[in-house]
This record gives C-alpha cells, sequence and structure tokens, in this order.
C-alpha cells in the first residue's frame, strides 16, 4: 500500500457559460446529424463562451464558488493551481490572472499543462506539496475555452468540446486515517503528440499568415488513434492504481472519469467490471471540456449527493500529449 497523502475536499464549485450548442447548431451548416453525434460522442449539448468569457473569467466564478463551499476567503489560500491548455495568454500565467482577480497580491499561482489529464496532475502535484508545512490550503482549477481553438469546420472534432471551469479548495490534514489521497499514477509519452495537437502559435511554428491560411491554430485530432489509445490506457491505470493501492474495483463508490467521449468512457468502465450506476456521467449536456471536465463532475456529483464521506471515489483520465493519470481518494 503506497503512503496515502492526509487530505481534503474543503469546497467546490464550477461555471458553466450560458450559451450553449446543441448538435441542431451543427446540422445547421455541417455534413453531420443528431443521431451520429449522440450514438458516436454521447454529447448532446455542449456550453460555448460568450463575448467577455475566457479561460479566467471562468475560472475565477469557480473559484469563488468553491470558496464559498469552503466557507474560506481568497487570503485563506496558500497557492492556486490551473490546469488548462487554453491560457488566457501565452503569458503570463492564467493563475496570475485569477489571483488578480481574487485580489490577492503575493499568493503563489502557475498554471500546469497536461491536457485532458491536467486536473490530476495539478491535484497531485499540490497533495505532494501539502506534505511540507507551507502549502496547507491549496486551489486547483480545471478551465478551458476549447471554443477558442476548435475548428468548427472539422466535423470530427468540433462537435466534441465544450467551455467550462471546476475548482476545488484543498485542505491537508495531520494524518491519512480520514479523507485522504489514497494512491495515484501520472504518465506521458510523448511520441502520441501529433495525434493530438495545435501546430502552430508555439516557439516551433509562431503565428504567421500561413499559419492562420491553413488553419493550424486549430486541434488537430486522429479520433481513432486516440480513442484507441485512451480505452486500453484508462483500464491499465485504473486497474493498476486498484491493485497498488490493495482494493478492487467493488470497493469504489463512484467512478468520475475525464468525460472524453461516451464510448471511451463505457468500453473502460465495463473492461474494469465497475456497474454503470458508479460512473458519473455528464458529457452528454457538457461535451468534452479537457482539463475542467474532472472538477465540473466531482463539483456536480458533490452538490447532488453522490460522494459522502468515506466512499472511495476513481478519477481517471487521458489526454493529448500522451498524458494520462488516475487518482483514488477516501472521500
Ligand atoms: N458527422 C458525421 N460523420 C462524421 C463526423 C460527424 N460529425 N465526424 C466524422 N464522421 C465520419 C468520418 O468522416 C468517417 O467517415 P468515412 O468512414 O467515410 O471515412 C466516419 O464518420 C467514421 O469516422 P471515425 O473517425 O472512425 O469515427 P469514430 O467512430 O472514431 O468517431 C470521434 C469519431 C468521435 C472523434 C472518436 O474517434 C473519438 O471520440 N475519438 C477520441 C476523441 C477524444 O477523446 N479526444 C481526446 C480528448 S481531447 C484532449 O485531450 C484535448
Amino acid at each position: 500500500m503506497p503512503d496515502p497523502i492526509g487530505l481534503r475536499i474543503a469546497g467546490s464549485g464550477h461555471f458553466l457559460p450560458e450559451r450553449v450548442y446543441d448538435n441542431a447548431h451543427f446540422e445547421s451548416y455541417l455534413d453531420t446529424s443528431d443521431a451520429w453525434i449522440r450514438e458516436r460522442t454521447g454529447i448532446r449539448t455542449r456550453h460555448i463562451a460568450g463575448e467577455g468569457e475566457s479561460t479566467a473569467t471562468m475560472a475565477v466564478a469557480a473559484a469563488r464558488a468553491a470558496l464559498e463551499d469552503a466557507k474560506l476567503k481568497p487570503t485563506d489560500l496558500d497557492l492556486i493551481i490551473v490546469a488548462t491548455i487554453t491560457p488566457e495568454h501565452v503569458f503570463p500565467s492564467t493563475a496570475c490572472c485569477v489571483a488578480r482577480q481574487l485580489g490577492l497580491t503575493s499568493t503563489p499561482a502557475f498554471d500546469l499543462a497536461a491536457t485532458c489529464s491536467g486536473f490530476i496532475y495539478a491535484t497531485v502535484t499540490a497533495a505532494h506539496l501539502t506534505r511540507g508545512k507551507t502549502y496547507r490550503t491549496i486551489l486547483v482549477i480545471g478551465a478551458e475555452t476549447m471554443s477558442r481553438i476548435t475548428d468548427y469546420q472539422d466535423r470530427s472534432s468540433c462537435i466534441l468540446f465544450g467551455d467550462g471551469a471546476g475548482a476545488v479548495v484543498l485542505n491537508a490534514l495531520p494524518d491519512a486515517t480520514g479523507p485522504a489521497l489514497l494512491h495515484h499514477r501520472i504518465h506521458a509519452d510523448g511520441h502520441g503528440h501529433e495525434s493530438l495537437w495545435v501546430p502552430a502559435g508555439g516557439s516551433c511554428l509562431p503565428a504567421s499568415q500561413m499559419t492562420v491560411n491553413e488553419r493550424l491554430h486549430y486541434v488537430k485530432m486522429q479520433g481513432r488513434e486516440v480513442f484507441k489509445q485512451a480505452v486500453s490506457t484508462l483500464r491499465q491505470v485504473v486497474e493498476g492504481t486498484l491493485s497498488e493501492a490493495g482494493v478492487t474495483s467493488d470497493d469504489v463508490a463512484l467512478l468520475i472519469s475525464h468525460q472524453s467521449n461516451i464510448r471511451i468512457m463505457e468500453a473502460a468502465r465495463a473492461k474494469l467490471g465497475i456497474p454503470l450506476e458508479k460512473m458519473y456521467v455528464n458529457i452528454d449536456r457538457i461535451g468534452n471540456t479537457s482539463a475542467a471536465s474532472i472538477p465540473i463532475a466531482l463539483d456536480e456529483a458533490r452538490r447532488g449527493g453522490h460522494v459522502r464521506g468515506g466512499d472511495l471515489v476513481m478519477f481517471v483520465a487521458f489526454g493529448a500529449g500522451f498524458t494520462w493519470g488516475s487518482m483514488l481518494w477516501r472521500m
């Protein structure tokens, strides 16, 4: 049994933009159908940021809700981590924008980019930082404005993505006998990077007329390849986490997976033998919100009464990079 980290989720919150694209929106201008999208992805609607909304504004709204839930003030925070691949700017970090909007002037804040696994990477990082005495109360946010990097002419990817943000306030505990991060695994394999990426806008291919003309600032995805990798990897990482933690899938009260595609989630769940009713699903309403997906689902699950004290909750994600990871919590 690995060394658990005594930690509780003191509060959670999420934000979704008001504007919604349903499948009829895509039917109106692309060669696609509501039936195809629902059957192949499980998605019916996704929220899309409006004018004046961006990754930082949504992150702040989620953060305020999480702080309110935790009955804490921004000044109670020792650290802020924002997981995102759609930052406010190239720099400064979205986390600095969030800290500023929360009225903070010296709290450390940084971004972490691990695509759809970003929230798991950020939470694991935060958990380990609580092992020293310096960072006891940490705000972890997953926030994405995927609509700003989505090519709405590419029918195989534009139907998937949505915008939103989710946040948790983590509170270090003196021991791991109660709520705790029991075990986790995080991994990366950069060989998959061209299967799912945004080719331009970084140092390797900076913005130019050519990159704009060629639509290289948008997500490019080899859907089938990502699908295959995701299903086998999600299963392996969950099985590894369970066996290393000395528990079985029967002990898991709730599976909160990155909401990537219902068929990926379903295939992984079935192979793991976890009953359907133990998997939290909101992809039908929210679509794939990358790093925001797990904290939005977690907040909905907590507020909906699906998470009780003492429950074992398994989190799992797979995303571009490739990156993947899992966390087993006792709530
Ligand atoms: N409407 C109608 N037909 C479509 C659409 C559409 N929106 N999109 C693709 N098709 C067509 C294709 O052109 C293809 O036609 P063809 O057989 O004539 O060539 C056919 O449907 C089947 O295409 P596939 O790509 O095999 O379809 P698939 O069943 O794999 O579904 C999808 C595509 C939904 C993209 C799926 O592959 C998938 O979900 N992949 C993983 C996505 C994902 O999880 N990404 C990672 C998370 S995001 C992140 O990390 C940032």
